[in-house]
């Protein structure tokens, strides 16, 4: 078992993030030994629930209650918080109780959220089933739901108890999310840590094999990275945007593309990724061949990295790339959350494992820019 130590200096906030093996079912006891209390409420996410038989691990369990909900983007708005936590009143949560988050990011953001909430404020464990939540949803403390206006436009700061983490939960996931999963991994390399960067680019077979060792691993360094951004910056005031390398870029075109699945927070990220590469490159802030290599990288592991490459839309729906415009993503880029009037900031690599917060770019400017890189 890795333990990594996460203090928050606002609240004074002290957790553990535990990566090791809970399934099949030592995680409700690992959350009762870091949480003690006499209620539980654990709200399951539906796919990990009948892949790794999350309710069964609660069966005759003394003071657990249990939820399961689907997630998905459009299981992430105001209805289902609410109904979440009429559920939760219902069942008789009370200050005390501990709610335990077990899914993806959906999942975390959504029950983190009521966990903020309701009634002033629970404690929180996330049991993080995706491999994105697994190396960055879960950790950081920020829950939320999505608005019409926007996604993530309603939450809170608000950290975990506990974060537990079993590589296991990724043996079930669809290929696809875990390819996903893995432009968030790749991001902490170009970030911050070349060396990092080059392990993940020379370990494709490991991967690809979802070798749980390796994985537990890579996870553990990936939220110590992130915890060590938190730590210096809880409100993501500061230097902690450095996480959000590729996600302007990324963000626009998973507006575009509707949140249904089209294209998943992941794919937008790796995307971004390779735009933002391109960019700091056609600015003269980088090399074109460290854009050329985090491109390579990206497709070795599977993850696209131009568009083309996105997956075709599923069923007779039409292909959200065909619709693109410069206007259409300079209006979706001036919705981005780190906006502010001096234009946007954008996470520019100088090369890969050196990044710098660049401010001052107009939406219009990095608009043609994207429509240019789309081809
Ligand atoms: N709070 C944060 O700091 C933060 C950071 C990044 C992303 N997010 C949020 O995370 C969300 C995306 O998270 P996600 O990619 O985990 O999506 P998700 O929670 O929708 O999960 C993706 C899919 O995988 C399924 N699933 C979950 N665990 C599984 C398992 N073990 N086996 C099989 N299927 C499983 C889910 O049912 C879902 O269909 C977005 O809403 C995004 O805004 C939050």
């Amino acid at each position: 078992m890795i333990s990594v130590p996460v203090e928050v200096g606002r609240s004074e906030h002290r957790y553990n993030i535990l990566v090791g093996e809970f399934l099949p079912d030592r995680w409700p006891g690992a959350i009762e030994a870091g949480a003690e209390s006499d209620k539980y409420f654990a709200v399951l996410d539906s796919r990990a629930d009948r892949a790794h038989r999350l309710r069964e691990s609660l069966a005759g369990r003394e003071g657990w209650r249990f939820l399961v909900l689907e997630a998905g983007e459009g299981r992430k708005g105001v209805r289902d918080y609410a109904s979440l936590c009429e559920n939760l009143i219902r069942e008789g949560v009370d200050r005390r109780s501990v709610l335990a988050a077990v899914g993806g990011g959906v999942i975390g953001d959504l029950a983190g959220f009521a966990a903020a909430t309701i009634l002033r404020g629970i404690r929180l464990a996330q049991v993080p089933t995706t491999l994105l939540a697994q190396v960055d949803s879960s950790v950081g403390g920020k829950t939320g739901v999505n608005l019409a206006g926007g996604k993530n436009l309603l939450g809170a700061f608000h950290q975990p108890e506990m974060v537990l983490i079993d590589p296991g939960f990724l043996a079930s996931l669809p290929e696809r999310e875990y390819r996903a999963g893995l432009a968030e991994v790749v991001k902490y390399g170009i970030i911050a840590d070349r060396a990092f960067f080059d392990r993940l680019a020379g370990s494709a077979d490991l991967l690809r094999r979802r070798d749980p060792a390796f994985l537990g691993e890579i996870s553990a360094y990936c939220c110590r990275a992130k915890a060590a951004l938190v730590m210096a910056d809880e409100l993501d005031s500061g230097r902690r945007a450095i996480l959000n390398h590729g996600h302007t870029f990324g963000h626009a075109l998973e507006a575009l593309a509707g949140y249904d699945g089209s294209l998943l927070h992941g794919e937008a990220v790796g995307l971004g990724m390779a735009m933002a590469a391109e960019f700091a490159a056609a600015r003269g802030l980088a090399g074109r061949d460290e854009a050329e290599l985090t491109r390579a990288v990206l497709r070795r592991l599977g993850i696209p990295a131009g568009l083309a490459e996105a997956p075709p839309p599923a069923g007779r729906k039409g292909d959200w790339r065909d619709g693109l415009t410069a206007e259409a993503l300079a209006g979706a880029l001036s919705k981005d959350k780190k906006a502010g009037s001096a234009g946007l900031t954008l996470v520019l690599p100088r090369r890969i494992g050196d990044c710098r917060l660049e401010s001052g770019f107009a939406p219009a400017e990095v608009a043609g820019f994207m429509m240019r890189a789309i081809g």
